[in-house]
């Protein structure tokens, strides 16, 4: 599918990957409707975009009713614009390190679990259970009928989490098995799912580490010995788009880094 002249829901937008994802589909002629909770910066990028073909919602994806009042607005913004929802990229997401078990002997509180979980993959299914009646009505395009495209984002700790990462690990993990039958599920209306898993990349979530221990995850990396740069990430997102045979997968995005159990 080409994005120029579709709409793309895009969760996280404000920030990081998935602002840089809405950078390039943007520059692709797509409009782009940004759901984040960070309003100031939201805005920011409207003003930098220009507000013809963008529009921001704050949205909390761990919220439901949240998520719909986003969508009630961008179906209300596309039936102005005429045009129709091409794709969610559910790029929304957080961090929260802990061990299963401290050195106090107390567990990983349930409050903890929940954020992760709640943002991470209830966020990220909620948010494309509330696209997909407005995808599945979309008219087909091409020869092979596509609708639409919905593009996850999972990560490294998907496959080889590390100490104090049972939850973003359960949560990335989630999201790439569900890759397959949500493509399953979506085929017979012609919407593709595809998720890429990213090792580091540059963005306000890893900007938060310290320089040790950036250092040491970029020691991981095979080839190249670096973090990703988000443009980096956005390429293989406009691919997935673009590239009708992905789907039902998961793309490793990660110079052949495989985390090790510490750093
Ligand atoms: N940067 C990396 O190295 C890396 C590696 C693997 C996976 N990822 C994943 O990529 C995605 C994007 O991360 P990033 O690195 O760009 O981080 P980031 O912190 O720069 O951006 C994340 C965005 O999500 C928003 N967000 C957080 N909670 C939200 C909520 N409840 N509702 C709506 N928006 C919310 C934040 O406000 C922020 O704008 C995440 O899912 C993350 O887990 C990142």
């Amino acid at each position: 599918m080409k994005p120029a002249n579709r709409t793309f829901i895009i969760s996280g937008g404000a920030s990081g990957l998935a602002l840089a994802v809405a950078r390039d589909l943007h520059s692709a002629g797509a409009y782009v409707s940004l759901l984040d909770l960070n309003a100031d910066s939201g805005s920011a990028i409207v003003s930098e975009l220009g507000n013809s073909r963008a529009k921001f919602f704050e949205t909390d994806v761990s919220n439901t009713e949240s998520i719909q009042a986003a969508i009630q607005g961008t179906v209300k913004w596309v039936k102005e614009t005429g045009k129709e929802i091409g794709g969610v990229i559910a790029g929304a997401g957080v961090g929260l390190p802990g061990l299963i078990i401290d050195k106090k002997n107390e567990p990983l509180s349930i409050e903890s679990i929940d954020f992760v979980l709640n943002i991470n993959l209830r966020g990220t299914l909620d948010l494309i259970r509330q696209a997909l009646p407005y995808m599945t009505t979309v008219k087909p395009e091409g020869p092979d009928g596509e609708r639409g495209v919905i593009i996850m984002v999972a990560s490294s700790a998907a496959f080889d989490g590390q100490m104090g990462q049972v939850s973003y690990a359960a949560s990335k993990g989630a999201v790439a098995s569900l890759t397959l039958p949500l493509a399953r599920d979506l085929s017979k209306y012609g919407i593709r799912a595809v998720t890429v898993a990213p090792a580091l990349f540059d963005s306000n979530m890893t900007k938060m580490m310290s320089k040790k221990v950036k250092q040491s995850l970029e020691n991981a990396m095979e080839f190249p010995k670096r973090a990703g740069q988000p443009e980096e990430f956005a390429r293989t997102v406009r691919d997935s788009i673009e590239n009708s045979m992905l789907n039902g997968t998961v793309l490793r995005l990660d110079g052949a880094m495989r985390m090790p159990a510490r750093l």
